[in-house]
């Protein structure tokens, strides 16, 4: 547990020094362990190969001095000419750098002659002899290093045994050698490649540098930035570089977009409440004018009736008078009508948009056809008044400018979306003026409920109002 928490802890230490570390130590770092790491494995390899070659060398050279000296030695130990024994002993050793010791043994392994010039070590004359008469090499493990003990018999054994010994210091040496040579080697190469490295995440961190630079004063509304091509930096980087100056330029046109979406928007609220204030007048005065008006004939009306006393011209004064209190109770459900759809919390959007369409039917004695495949619409409550707000703005425009003689509204239900379409064959228009609201509304409405609101219209052929409502299931209440 302890183990792992410290483990843990080391490697959280190693990710905190990853971060501190910029680009260039890294890569830096990077190239260093790559070049040791060639360097080691090309030792490793080399040396091994070098050294099992040297050592078979080392071998087939150690047998054939075997063969060779015991034929030449044959004749000199049979006659016992110890004289030329160490002549030919001496020579070898002066003329071979490989030979070690040379000595011979006779039958009962005494030594006849030794090229060692004290006595033999404790155990050499019995760690190795010849095996069916056949030459045996072993391998010593000695203080000076490796050493090959090689007994090859003369004449078949029958005059004794020659003993020769052949050091490894060569291959050792020869080992050494190129372990420097791979070492002075990749030093070189680390030095260069380092300086190449440098020189490389200079590049790379240059141009960083320069885009860093840039999104700082990105970061501080400055978006007249120019990024010049660097012709030392690679593909990547001036690719990097060009995107990001179309970014800088779309942000740009995205803020002034903004901006200007922004004045739009503080400009239109002002006209809102602008035409809010309108419609409160307007409600005023035609409470007044209305209203008011016919309220004030009733009241006369009354007043006079109290000093008729015909029978028949109170009847008749009372007929006129219940015709100006119907037109009183139909302009006042006519504003009501505008201000608030009761109906469509009572019997929902299509029957509301149905008694709706009767009432301008008999109100303006308009030809007004209502079609729907369905019974009711599926959305959320809050949508539905959005839904008929629209069709409201989109009727009333008819009445107040199309001249029209027919409207056909259609509530259109598919399995994935719901189509409302209102009609009339009135005298169309083909631009209209941008600061009325009414348009503008419908739109937002339709944006705001997740809708798309179409109007085509041309002069003289009507006008059609569409608007499509994709269907989520989720969101309806
Ligand atoms: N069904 C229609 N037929 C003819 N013209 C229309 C129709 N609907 C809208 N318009 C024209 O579009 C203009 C803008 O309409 P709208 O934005 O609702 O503003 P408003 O109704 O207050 O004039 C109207 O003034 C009118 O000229
Ligand atoms: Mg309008």
């Amino acid at each position: 547990m302890n183990q792992n928490n410290n483990l843990l802890y080391k490697l959280y230490e190693l990710i905190k020094l990853n971060r501190l570390l910029s680009i260039r130590i890294k890569f830096m770092g990077i190239v260093v362990l790559m070049v040791l790491l060639l360097g080691y494995s090309n030792h490793y390899v080399i040396t091994k190969n070098l050294s099992n070659l040297i050592e078979e060398q080392l071998l087939q050279h150690a047998r054939s001095l075997g063969e060779n000296l015991s034929a030449i030695v044959a004749d000199p130990v049979l006659t016992n000419n110890l004289y030329e024994l160490h002549n030919i002993i001496d020579r070898t050793i002066r003329d071979d750098i490989h030979v070690r010791y040379i000595f011979i043994l006779d039958t009962n392994n005494n030594i006849v002659v030794s090229s060692l010039p004290e006595q033999l070590p404790k155990g050499l004359r019995e760690i190795n002899e010849t095996v069916n008469n056949e030459i045996s090499i072993k391998r010593l493990q000695t203080d000076e290093g490796i050493i090959w003990d090689l007994a090859a018999p003369i004449a078949d054994g029958l005059a004794g045994t020659l003993r020769i010994a052949i050091t490894d210091e060569y291959r050792v040496l020869g080992i050494k050698q190129v372990t420097k040579n791979i070492i002075i080697s990749s030093f070189v190469i680390m030095f260069i490649s380092l300086i190449l490295a440098y020189l490389l995440t200079r590049l790379l961190t240059k141009s960083l540098f320069t885009l860093y630079n840039f999104t700082k004063q990105l970061g501080q509304g400055k978006y007249d930035i120019l990024i010049k091509p660097d012709i030392w930096a690679g593909k990547e980087i001036n690719s990097l570089n060009s995107a990001f100056y179309e970014m800088v330029k779309n942000l740009k046109t995205l803020r002034e977009k903004e901006e200007n979406a922004q004045k739009a928007r503080k400009n239109l609220l002002q006209k809102t409440i602008n035409a809010q204030e309108d419609e409160r007048k307007r409600i005023a005065r035609e409470l007044h004018d209305e209203a008011n008006q016919h309220l004030a004939a009733i009241n006369y009306g009354l007043d006079n009736l109290r000093h008729i006393n015909d029978i028949d011209r109170i009847k008749a004064e009372a007929q006129e008078l219940k015709v100006l209190v119907k037109e009183a109770s139909d302009s006042l459900r006519a504003l009501a009508w505008e201000l608030r759809p009761k109906l469509l919390d009572e019997f929902g959007l299509v029957l509301a948009m149905k008694k709706y369409l009767e009432y301008l039917r008999v109100q303006y004695g308009l030809m007004i056809s209502f079609t729907s495949n369905v019974d009711s619409i599926p959305v959320p409550h809050t949508h539905k008044i959005s839904i008929y707000r629209i069709v409201q703005e989109a009727l009333i425009n008819i009445i107040k400018h199309a001249n029209a003689k027919k409207i056909e509204v259609a509530i259109q239900k598919s399995k994935e979306n719901i189509i409302i379409t209102i009609d009339d064959d009135g005298i169309g228009f083909d631009h209209y003026d941008k600061e009325s609201l009414g348009i503008y509304g419908m739109h937002e409405r339709a944006t705001l409920i997740g809708g798309k609101l179409n109007i085509n219209s041309n002069v003289g052929e009507g006008t059609t109002v569409l608007l499509s409502l994709e269907i989520n299931v989720e969101e309806i209440e």
